[in-house]
């Protein structure tokens, strides 16, 4: 297929650095949503290295925009992101709003990209109904039709596990997961070509909806135990017992990729792929939790870090704790994972809260840091570095 830009992705960025004064977190992270807030009634996560709106991103801005006190921002993020779902109940995970012609040549579709990503507007939906906002019922119906359309309409695995068409669907781009599409080793600029090309063999409905590729047919650990975390989080707020059945359903089949030596999940689908010990898939913590995962997100020979869980394990010889989706801190993740110990009573939720506090603070918001310095990483400020403010 023909193209001529690549989505950017997380390039470092000189300036614009929000100056986090001890104790300032929070006005620090009021200053950069604010400077990240567009008219549309989106949230950009950096202005000029991701100047558009992005899937799970944005529900991580809805929460922030709800702790801080703006409902009106908090549901309008939310809204106009699921405004771009089709008729199945896909969710575009980029949308180009005010300039829908930017990912066209890429995408071969305006407006929108055509892959999603981690469906987290159904844990959005359900905090902000926690805390007491009133979320319009077409933004709840949404939100049910978009985990929907992954749980019924996706290719499966024959164990049962949800495929995704793309790496760029995980949300974790550069993971050493998906080293074996990368011949002869990972290399930044060949691996973003070559996810260019798996774009080609995406199968799709009439709609333009992606439902499986048999070039990349990975069931991620992580990006099921979102799934299915996000169809019990929403079912909290509608009356779903199909929702409650295929969420438990997927649960059980992620149980049983628990790998005991590895001390982790592994993926699921007929390419080798998904062995590295990386902290997204311990997000299966969220529905399946095992102690001896929790320990590992602090475990200082792997995961564990001052600044927060690795992204990659120190054992795995891909870790580099600086470098894009190979080992530093994401705080998305971080965020995560302390939800989940905290829902398991685990008290590494108060190790993981601490580290994503230190690593916010001393990044300067970064997109993500170095696990043990908390060295900036990526594009600076990052707005779901403000995350940090939840725990
Ligand atoms: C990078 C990340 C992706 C994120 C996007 C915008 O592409 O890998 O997860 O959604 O940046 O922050």
């Amino acid at each position: 297929m023909g193209r001529v830009t690549v989505p950017a992705e997380g390039d470092p960025l000189e300036g614009e650095r929000v100056p986090v004064a001890a104790g300032g977190l929070r006005e620090a992270v009021v200053a950069m949503l604010s400077s990240h807030w567009r008219d549309g009634g989106y949230t950009v996560p950096h202005s000029s290295v991701y100047p558009w709106q992005w899937l799970w991103d944005s529900c991580f801005h809805a929460l922030l925009w709800a702790e801080l006190g703006d409902e009106d921002r908090a549901v309008a993020e939310l809204a106009n992101l699921l405004a771009g779902q089709d008729e199945l109940g896909f969710v575009p995970h980029m949308t180009y709003h005010g300039d829908p012609g930017a990912g066209a040549a890429f995408w071969g579709r305006t407006g929108s990209s055509s892959i999603t990503q981690p469906p987290l507007y159904g844990h959005a939906v359900a905090e902000l109904v926690r805390r007491g906002i009133t979320v319009p019922e077409v933004v709840v119906d949404r939100a049910a039709s978009g985990l929907g359309f992954l749980l019924a309409h996706r290719a499966r695995t024959v164990d049962g596990l949800i495929t995704v068409v793309h790496p760029w669907e995980t949300g974790c781009d550069d993971s050493p997961r998906w080293d074996g599409w990368c011949p002869g080793g990972y290399e930044p600029a060949r691996f973003r070509q070559i996810k260019g090309e798996l774009l080609a063999t995406v199968e799709r409905a009439e709609s333009g909806a992606p439902l499986a590729n048999p070039a990349f047919a990975v069931a991620s650990a992580g990006f099921n135990a979102l799934v299915a975390w996000n169809a019990l989080e929403l079912a909290t707020v509608v009356d779903d017992e199909r929702l409650v059945a295929a969420a438990t359903e997927l649960a059980e089949a992620l149980d049983r990729r628990w790998d005991p030596d590895r001390v982790t999940w592994t993926d699921d689908g007929p390419h080798a792929s998904g062995r590295v010990r990386t902290a997204d898939a311990l997000l299966v913590g969220l529905v399946a939790p095992r102690p001896e995962a929790f320990t590992a997100l602090a475990d200082p020979r792997g995961l564990g870090g001052a600044y927060g869980p690795a992204g990659t394990d120190r054992r795995e010889p891909t870790h580099d704790p600086d470098a894009y989706w190979r080992g530093p801190v994401w705080p998305q993740l971080t965020y995560l994972l302390q939800r989940a110990a905290l829902a398991a009573g685990d008290p590494v939720a108060e190790t993981l809260a601490e580290g994503l506090r230190a690593g916010a603070t001393t990044s300067g918001l970064a997109e993500y840091w170095n696990p043990d310095t908390g060295a900036a990483g990526g594009a600076v400020p990052q707005s779901w570095a403000g995350l940090a403010l939840l725990v």
